[in-house]
């Protein structure tokens, strides 16, 4: 979840340059990659360059480097994105590796941004530590739900956020309190760079009480949710005192296609690759259900789901 674009400059790429920026790199480098299989979509053609970084300290080295070269780096988490068809110029950065996790202090969990919810929760139900229930069935990483404020109607993360751990484009790392960000439905404003851990402040509570509200949870998502067919979660945000499934139900869509891209017929807000849709199908239906709604109710719908890449 949660794809930070970090623009560093706009020059003309060449290859040298490219070569240049990730040269310092430790982790694994990979030329022209496609992003379908790095997103939970299946969607999305090659970024110039793919670099998964071995720590925090090869991010720095990766910002440094492309920050000299002028380059445009974004970190792709993968589960609330479509890439397009064309693919991503410049640096991705994957961070898989970024899996550190540990009670930095009294109920206070320090998670790399690389580490996935369902991760976090077990870590913190291990621990008797109540909070990130509301996350249950949220496949994002740490990293993407810190940057788009994750959340469900159960909670979201700015409830539980205690700091957050930020490599700034100038390749410095600082941590920002919780306390001095401002939060949005969906979004959280921080400063410029590439978060790569949080500290997240939990609440004592028994193993069997988390684990009800867990379960709970989960089923009611497993059986309003095409959990199991390539999505990236909800589509759109939901409009103040309305949600946007029964909107783009009332409007007739369920199972409206635009190739191999669907509106799902389980929950009208999912829209899932049927097998092989294209980013170009995928933003074709949502224009379609957009005008749909529009015309039909007075509403525009906006997005969730962030667009990244050239078409
Ligand atoms: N509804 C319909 N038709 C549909 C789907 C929903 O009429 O096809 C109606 C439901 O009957 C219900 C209302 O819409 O009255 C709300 O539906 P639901 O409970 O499924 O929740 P949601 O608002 O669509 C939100 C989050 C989900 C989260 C669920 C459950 C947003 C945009 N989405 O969905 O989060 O899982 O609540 O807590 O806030 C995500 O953000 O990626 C995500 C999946």
């Amino acid at each position: 979840m949660g794809d930070r674009h970090v623009k560093i400059g706009r020059p003309a790429l060449t290859i040298e340059r490219l070569q240049r920026a990730v040269q310092h790199a430790q982790g694994e480098v990979r030329w022209s990659e496609p992003m379908a299989p790095f997103t939970s979509l299946q969607v999305g053609g090659p970024a110039d360059v793919l670099v998964i970084p071995t720590d925090v300290e090869d991010v720095i080295r990766v910002i440094q480097g492309a920050r000299a070269e002028g380059i445009p780096c974004v970190v792709l988490g993968g589960t609330n994105v479509v890439v397009r068809d064309k693919g991503i110029r410049g640096i991705v950065m994957h961070l898989k590796h970024l899996t550190g996790i540990h009670e930095e202090s009294h109920q206070i969990i320090y998670a790399q941004a690389g580490i996935r919810l369902p991760l976090l929760m077990q870590f913190a139900l291990g621990r008797n530590l109540s909070g990130m229930e509301w996350a249950a069935g949220i496949p994002g990483t740490v990293g993407g739900s810190v940057v788009m404020n994750a959340g469900t109607r159960l909670g979201e993360m700015k409830d539980v956020l205690g700091a957050v751990d930020i490599v700034n484009l100038r390749g410095h790392r600082v941590w920002v309190d919780a306390s001095t960000m401002s939060f949005a439905y969906r979004k959280a404003i921080l400063p410029k760079g590439i978060v790569v851990g949080a500290r997240v402040q939990l609440t004592l509570s028994t193993r069997e009480q988390i684990e009800a509200k867990t379960k709970a949870y989960l089923r009611y998502r497993r059986t309003t949710q095409p959990l199991s067919i390539p999505n990236a979660g909800s589509v759109f945000k939901n409009p103040p005192g309305d949600s946007a499934g029964r909107l783009v139900e009332a409007a007739g869509l369920k199972g409206a296609r635009v190739g191999d891209a669907e509106v799902s017929t389980m929950h009208a807000n999912f829209i899932v690759n049927r097998g092989s849709a294209t980013a170009a199908q995928l933003l074709a239906l949502i224009r379609k259900v957009r005008q749909t709604v529009e015309r039909k109710f007075g509403v525009r719908l906006q997005l969730e789901w962030k667009v990244i890449g050239e078409a």
